[in-house]
């Protein structure tokens, strides 16, 4: 049997700013996917789903699934109506919109394929092979998702052309986070094409956005650099803001921040798609990271604790 797995991730700048070239930032979090591959005697792709999930997330993503695996396999030339094999999926991640679900997923399928079949992937194949697997999620995904799913860690990334641009940044130390899980399911090609079609009617208003996306990104970079947790924070919120100015947010996720934020929280923004999935909220230390999550959970929304920069 073959395995492998994909970390969950969590955009801490720039989602769908990063779909234009523009730099963000994003850290590999606690919970993971597994994959498994078995061969079976009957040609064909068979895949079983045992991710913990919220709730209609699998079924709304099953047609996005099976064309992301389809491409993977296509991609790595391998022929299943030569031979038959048997995929389950598992692991602690939510199979959730804004965790990073889909590329965790592509990651882990890519690393048990690889190893079933010996195929010496390195992590950079891997990373190819779960960009690919992304298409069939987001259309023109930036590889955002793939990098952080495939190596971990906090990583600075740009897309550049047809390439991209990968550092990794170190924190003194991890630092609590929490995300708040607003249950509802977002479709990453219907809002990245939203953002698209807006920019293209408003250039003049976006580019101002984008502007202000990119010095924030890099000023953020900095104090997340030299520990500076406040200032973090700060630019966490103006990260936020933008994102409701390009219409990514919803009044859930935004209902999150503002609560996140009451308690205590240094800061907090919508990650990942937007439009539902998940909020992330900077609550240093395990006091007020539980403050901070006891209190979306008493909104009936469930939270996860987790660290970045690990
Ligand atoms: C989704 O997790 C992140 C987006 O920026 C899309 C992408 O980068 O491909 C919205």
């Amino acid at each position: 049997m073959g395995k492998g797995t994909g970390f969950g991730k969590v955009i801490l700048f720039n989602e769908h700013f990063v779909v234009y070239g523009l730099p963000a930032i994003a850290s590999a979090i606690g919970t993971k996917t597994t994959a498994a591959v078995e061969r079976k005697p009957d040609p064909g792709v068979e895949l079983i789903d045992n991710r913990p999930e919220t709730k209609g997330y699998k079924a709304e993503k099953f047609g996005q699934q099976k064309e992301s695996l389809d491409r993977m396999l296509k991609f790595m030339n391998i022929d299943t109506q030569k031979k038959g094999f048997k995929v389950t999926l598992a692991g602690d991640l939510i199979a959730a919109s804004g965790v990073g679900a889909s590329a965790a997923s592509c990651a882990a399928i890519a690393r048990a394929f690889s190893d079933e079949l010996s195929l010496n992937y390195s992590d950079e194949r891997i990373n190819e092979v779960a960009y690919e697997g992304e298409k069939g999620y987001h259309g023109t995904p930036s590889g955002i998702d793939n990098t952080a799913a495939t190596f971990g860690g906090l990583i600075w990334y740009k897309r550049e052309g047809s390439s991209h641009l990968m550092e990794r940044m170190k924190l003194r130390k991890p630092v609590e986070i929490v995300m708040g899980n607003t249950g509802i399911v977002a479709d990453t090609k219907i809002v990245v094409a939203f953002v698209k079609e807006r920019k293209e009617k408003q250039p003049e208003k976006y580019a101002g956005i984008f502007k202000n996306a990119e010095r924030i990104t890099r000023d953020a970079r900095r104090q997340l650099e030299a520990f500076h947790l406040e200032e973090v924070g700060a630019y966490m919120d103006r990260n936020h803001e933008l994102l409701q100015q390009i219409e990514v947010s919803s009044p859930e996720l935004d209902m999150l921040v503002d609560l996140a934020r009451n308690n205590g929280a240094y800061g907090a923004k919508m990650t990942g798609t937007g439009r539902g999935g998940y909020m992330v909220a900077l609550a240093p230390g395990r006091d007020l990271q539980e403050r901070v999550a006891l209190a979306i959970e008493k909104k009936g929304f469930q939270a996860l604790r987790t660290t970045i920069g690990v």
